[in-house]
Order: structure tokens, then sequence, then C-alpha cells
């Protein structure tokens, strides 16, 4: 007995574009339902499903067929021809027995689930992947788009600024400013730093007979006066240099040995004594005296008046013979 011809194991289908392929080659060969049975299962359910189709060749007819397939002639066919045909034709047969329309995705997940057992025995197809493509650079912005940019940015920081509200507020913040700055210096008033009332002249000797010192005119404003020509006594004090008629500073003529106001005109002796002039009452005397350490010490705290016989103090002079 010669050996009986095995059918070829079942084979995984491929794609659609694959099952189509092969069905239309199928039917190219005249696979109508005698046909010689292909080797493998995809082939074999190809042939059954391509039978009543094979003639005209195109998709929809071939899907037809699949759909109608539970009447036609292709399935006795593939009965009689392989085990796996078999297998792969009945899950399309049964999904399609109760008259249902399969879609050609469901009809091919039915028959590659149904034919997953023997998927190992079918190559796996060889599907082109396509190569993943670089991302696409960003093109960086071009110096005129830049321009556009900044321009837009100062055209709006100008709206901002000059706008009405920003205005007022800027407005109020400046009053507020000046408000706080004027607080402050309201809170450091005007301070008039004098010098003190006491200093030191110097000896005595410093301070020969006869003559008027303004040594100490400009920075202290009194006359250190050495002179015997009040009441005949000898005698060194210190008068001040503010005219008895409105405040004015007298000036010193040496040449003329008097005191002269440049306000109104008013004279003094050397001795301080009005003699011309507005003013009502003698130059004042301020405080002298002999300090400890041989010098002469003023005290312009306080003042002497002739007329109110205040002269006469021994804290307005200092005994001339000392000189
Ligand atoms: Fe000196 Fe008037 S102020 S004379």
């Amino acid at each position: 007995m010669p050996p009986k011809p095995k059918a070829a194991p079942a084979a995984k289908p491929g794609s659609t574009g694959d099952i189509l392929a092969a069905i239309r080659a199928q039917g190219a060969k005249g696979g109508a339902a005698g046909a010689p049975v292909e080797s493998t299962a995809p082939k074999a359910v190809v042939a059954s499903m391509a039978a009543p189709a094979a003639k005209s060749g195109s998709t929809s007819d071939i899907l037809a067929a699949i759909r109608a397939g539970k009447g036609s002639a292709a399935a006795p066919t593939v009965a009689a021809e392989a085990p796996a045909a078999k297998a792969a034709v009945k899950p399309v047969a049964a999904a399609t027995s109760g008259g249902a329309k399969l879609s050609v995705e469901e009809m091919l997940k039915a028959v590659r689930g149904e034919t997953a057992g023997t998927a190992a025995a079918v190559p796996a197809l060889a599907v082109p992947v396509k190569p993943a493509l670089p991302p696409m650079p960003v093109k960086p912005p071009s110096a005129k788009e830049k321009k556009i940019t900044v321009e837009l940015g100062r055209r709006s920081l100008l709206v901002i600024c000059l706008s009405p509200l920003v205005l007022a507020f800027a407005s109020m913040a400046g009053a507020a400013l000046l408000w706080l700055l004027n607080l402050a210096r309201f809170m450091f008033p005007n301070v008039l730093v004098e010098p003190p009332t006491k200093f030191k002249i110097g000896p005595a000797s410093d301070y020969p007979l006869g003559g008027v010192s303004t040594k100490w005119l400009a920075a202290r404003g009194v006359w250190i006066v050495h002179t015997d020509q009040y009441k005949g006594q000898n005698l060194i004090y210190a008068l001040a240099s503010v005219c008895t008629h409105l405040g004015c500073t007298p000036n010193w003529l040496e040449g003329e040995q008097k005191y002269k106001c440049p306000c109104h005109g008013s004279g003094f002796y050397i001795n301080g004594i009005n003699f011309e002039g507005p003013a009502p009452r003698p130059l004042e005397r301020v405080g002298i005296k002999l300090a400890s350490d041989g010098q002469l010490e003023v005290d312009k705290s306080v003042k002497f008046q002739e007329e109110m016989g205040q002269w006469e103090d021994v804290n307005s002079f200092v005994d001339g013979a000392l000189a």
C-alpha cells in the first residue's frame, strides 16, 4: 500500500492582504471546488472561501462569498481536502450559519483564533516596519520676529504705564512719599550749634594797656579792652560787639579810638560809653575772670550794663595791673 499523503499542518493565517492575495492566486489557478488541495491551512481556508469568487477575484466578491459561505460549495470541498482546512472554515461557517453578516476583521479574527494552536507550523509573515522619523528641529525665531516681539512688549509696557489707574496710584505713592519725607524732616529740627559760652583768651599780658583786641571778634563776638579811661581805673574787660540801638555790629576804628556802628551811625568810646547816634546806652560787658591756669576766661552767659551800675561787679573786669 502506498503511504497515504497526510494533510499539511494548519498554519496561522497572515494579514488581510496576505489572505486576499492568496485567495486571488487560488482563483487564478482555477481553484474551483474540485481544485487540488494546498498543503497549508490558510490556503485551504482561502480555497474554501474563494471558490465561488474565483472567477471574479475582486475583494468585494471574495468577502461576499465568505459571508455566504454556509451554503457554498466550498465547504464540502474543504472538508474533503484537509482537516486543517476544516478547522479553518469552521468558525467562519459557524458564524455565518445564522445568516448574520460578519465584517472582514471579525472573519479574520475567527480564522486566526481557530488556528492559533498551529501557529508554530506557519512561518511568521514579514511585516515591513517603517523606521521612525526623527523629530523636526524647532526653527529659531528670526531677527525680525524677535524685533516684533520686543516691540510688542514695549508697547504693552507703555500702555500699562500710561493707564489712568497706574498714573493715579503713582501720584498717590508720590504724595505719600513726600509726606513721609516732610515728617522725617520734622523729626529732626534745625539745631543751631553754638560755641561754648565760656572760653579762655590767654594771659593778661597779651592785652597791653590802651589797646582793643579784635582777635575774638569774628569767632566769639567780643572785644578785649585794656584801658584806664573808665573812672581812672586800669581794667581789662570784654565788650559785646552788639550795638545797643538795633543790634548791628559796630567796627573798632583804631585811628579814631572809637566803635562806629555802620547801620545808623552810633558811636562809642574805647571804654564802651555811647556818645553819638541813636544808641541809647553804652555797650554791654560780659563776664571775665582770671582762671587758675593764669589765663583770662570769658563767660558770655552773663552780661553787665553800665546804666544799671553793673560795671562795678568784680566779675565784669580784671585788674589791668596783671597784664
Ligand atoms: Fe547801631 Fe542803629 S544799630 S546805630
